[in-house]
Order: C-alpha cells, then structure tokens, then sequence
C-alpha cells in the first residue's frame, strides 16, 4: 500500500483524521404543530385524560388504525403495556411464558411482575429474533403465552409463532416497543396474536418522554386492558366502581399532543430510515466481518429503530468488538454494543424468578427454574451479547444518504487497519 494511502488510513484512535466530526440529528425532534398542540392543552385547563374523548383517545384510535388494530389502550409505558396485555389475554401467576432472551429486560419483568415464569428460547443466528423452533422445545404442560420481540424494529417470525400457538392452544403477545410502523406479510405488527404493546419512551421512534400502548383485535382483551390501566373501572361502569384489581396508568394530554403531533411525522421519518438502511445493508454489508441484520422475506415493513449487526472479529485481526465499537466511534459513528447481558444472566430476572419458584414448589406446583444461568445458556444468544451483536440508533438513520457512505468508509477503513495489523 502506497504511503498515502497508510497516512489516511491511520486511524483516529491512533491520532489520525476522524472520517467525519459531523454530528448525526438529535432527537427528539419537534415543530410548530407540537408547541401548538402543547399549548392548546395548557390553556384547556384539560390535563388528564380519565374523561375520554381528548387528545391521548383520539390518539389511541388513530395509532391502532395505523397499526392495522381494532383497539388500542394508551397505557403510561411500555413495560406497563406489556403488563397490561399478559393479563389482559388471560396470564395467571405461575403460567410459564416463552420469550426470547435477547431483549429490554421489561420483556421478562413484565411476565414476573404478575407472578408468572419467563422461560427463555434463543433467537435466530440471522435476524437475531425469536426462534420459533427453540421455543417449540421449551414448552411444557404449563406454558400459557409466547412473547415475540420485534427488535430493532423487524418483526419477529410471526408464522412460527403463531402456528405453534395454535397448535398448542397458547396466547401470543407482541412486543413491539421498538417496531411502530413495521408490518408482516402486509400487515401491520401489534395485533398479530392477541395483543402487542408498543413503547413511547424517549428513544423510540414515535415518543411523548414516556408512554405505551396496548393494541388487540379482541373486544374482550380491550375492556379488561382498559380496565387494568384504569383502576379497575369498567368501560360503561361508575367512577368509583372497581371490578377488577388495578392501576392507574393513564397518560396525560399534554403527551397525547406530542404523540399526535409525532404520528404526522412518522410516515415521513419510517421511509428515510428505510432508504437509509437498504444502503447499509447494501454497502456496509460488503465490509468484511460485517453483517448486518438479515431481513426476513415475510417483512414488509422494518420500523428501524436499531441498525442491528453482527461483528466477526475474525475478520477483524481477531479484535475484539470493544476495540471495533471505539475506533468507530473515534471516527464519529455512533455505535454500541447494545445488549451485553442476555436476560436470564440478570439479577432482577434471576432472584424474581427464583422467589416465585420457591414459592410455586412449597405448593407443591412444578415450575421450570434453572439452577443457574449456565445450565440454560443459549448458543446464539451467548455469541450475539457476549462480543457480536452492536448497534446504531435510528436518528443516525434520519440522516441524509452522505452521512450512510461516512458510516461505510469508516467501518472499511477500521477493517482494513484491523486486517493489517
Ligand atoms: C423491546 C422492549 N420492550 C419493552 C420496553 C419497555 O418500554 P418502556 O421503556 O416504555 O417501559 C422497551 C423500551 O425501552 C423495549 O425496547
């Protein structure tokens, strides 16, 4: 290699020339429609939303039609929503629900914080999602529910999942927090199974700080979500009667505004996240030791709210990924390692578990409690957290396609540093 070409290849972790000190659009992202619509509910003197027909209902209606739903129940986050849909569809305590272990911790907190068993199946070695032939073998007579993840925003084998429901008579919750927009096989996710929830927390890609939603086709599943979320009142009952044990997780009306004002411009913001990531997948695909998430031929629609990828560190002059993610991020590409710990090698998911099932065996009820993480360590999911998987975060996305070619130089010109040597 000529001599200049070394110099400008030298990287910025060495002290050479960053390949970009341009920053990617912050987020969130707000307009005149959102300082109006703030406002508008300010001066109402309407803040709440217990009366309905206010911005956070007709928000609600607005989002499960977008989302191809019949119902929608706007809930205070998406671990609530979450909450809110297992017990919805029917989840008792000590019910064992299958989900996958490569996900936001809610996924498994969810399931434990109504007393029931999070068993966890791998995920696949291409689009790193469920996979639903592991999850067929970690059934067993107690298994009531499947939660399909949609991380990053593609939506998990919603086939699978739900032809070995059926088979064996289970209830499938979507977990969509990252994936509003996305659809399969033409239509949109959240109302595939019984009931899927959606994120509004201040990362994801249609947000109001903090908020949720419960989505179903099921009139039933509906009523009782609204009444979980509602203090256990009944849709047509009187304010101070309590059918039901439950809570108060409304949303306000001030973020019913931003969450109005933000659906304007998710259509907009899904398609350039879409261009921007078919380029990566393109080119940043052809960087070796790079492979980003494979796309499902059944996706129709990917929400993006992570760029997922695969590092090979063979491929790499055997570096490890920390070494990848920060010369990267010397280059000005914002990159992480994304999920380090799967989730049933966490604390909160280990000690919950285990009080329910020592609680479950002193009733003399079967529980599937492994006595350690390793005893159930899943092959797939051990590599992608233990030093493959890395991601970046979809406002990198709303950049403009100059910004992608960046990321794609950077990543060569850190590979063939790494290569040499
Ligand atoms: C996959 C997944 N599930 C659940 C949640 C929980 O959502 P929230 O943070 O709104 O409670 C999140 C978001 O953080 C998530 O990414």
């Amino acid at each position: 290699m000529a001599a200049a070409q070394v110099k400008a290849d030298r990287l910025a972790i060495d002290g050479g020339t960053p390949v970009r000190d341009k920053p990617f659009p912050k987020w969130p992202m707000w307009d005149e429609r959102d300082e109006r619509a703030l406002l508008d509910v300010l001066r109402s003197g309407r803040w709440g939303s217990h009366s309905g027909g206010g911005k956070v209902h007709a928000f609600a209606e607005w989002f499960a039609a977008y989302q191809d739903a019949q119902h929608g129940v706007a809930v205070t986050n998406g671990t609530a929503a979450l909450e809110v849909a297992l017990r919805a569809v029917g989840v008792e305590p000590l019910d064992e629900v299958i989900i996958p272990p490569y996900t936001f911790v809610a996924t498994a907190t969810a399931v434990l914080a109504l007393g029931a068993i999070p068993v966890f199946c791998d995920i696949r070695e291409d689009t790193f999602l469920i996979d639903a032939d592991d999850a067929a073998r970690k059934l067993t007579p107690r298994t009531e529910a499947i939660i399909a993840v949609h991380i990053a925003g593609q939506p998990a084998d919603m086939d699978g999942v739900l032809a070995l429901a059926k088979q064996h008579n289970l209830k499938v919750v979507e977990d969509a927090a990252q994936a509003h927009g996305a659809a399969w096989r033409g239509r949109k996710v959240g109302a595939l199974g019984d009931a899927g929830t959606f994120s509004f927390q201040s990362s994801k890609n249609l947000n109001s700080g903090e908020g949720g939603i419960v989505l179903t086709n099921n009139r039933q599943v509906a009523e009782r979500a609204w009444s979980f979320s509602n203090v256990g009142r009944l849709p047509q009952g009187a304010w101070y009667q309590h059918e039901l044990m439950g809570w108060n997780m409304r949303l306000t009306e001030f973020q019913g505004a931003l969450l109005l004002a933000g659906l304007e411009r998710l259509p907009e913001q899904y398609e350039r996240r879409e261009r921007n990531a078919l380029y990566l997948d393109e080119h940043l695909g052809e960087v070796p030791g790079i492979t980003p998430q494979a796309r499902d031929e059944r996706v129709t629609g990917h929400a993006h709210h992570l760029y997922l990828l695969r590092y090979d560190k063979s491929q790499m002059g055997g570096r490890e990924r920390e070494w990848f993610l920060k010369a990267l991020h010397a280059e000005g590409i914002p990159i992480s390692a994304g999920y380090t710990t799967s989730l049933y090698r966490m604390n909160a998911v280990i000690n919950e578990r285990r009080k329910w099932a020592e609680l479950a065996r002193a009733a003399g009820r079967e529980v599937t409690c492994p006595g350690s993480p390793e005893e159930e360590a899943l092959p797939v999911t051990e590599r992608v957290c233990g030093g493959e998987g890395a991601w970046m975060g979809q406002t990198v996305l709303l950049a403009e396609q100059s910004d992608m070619a960046d990321i794609v130089e950077a990543a060569a010109k850190v590979q063939r540093a790494a290569a040499r040597g």
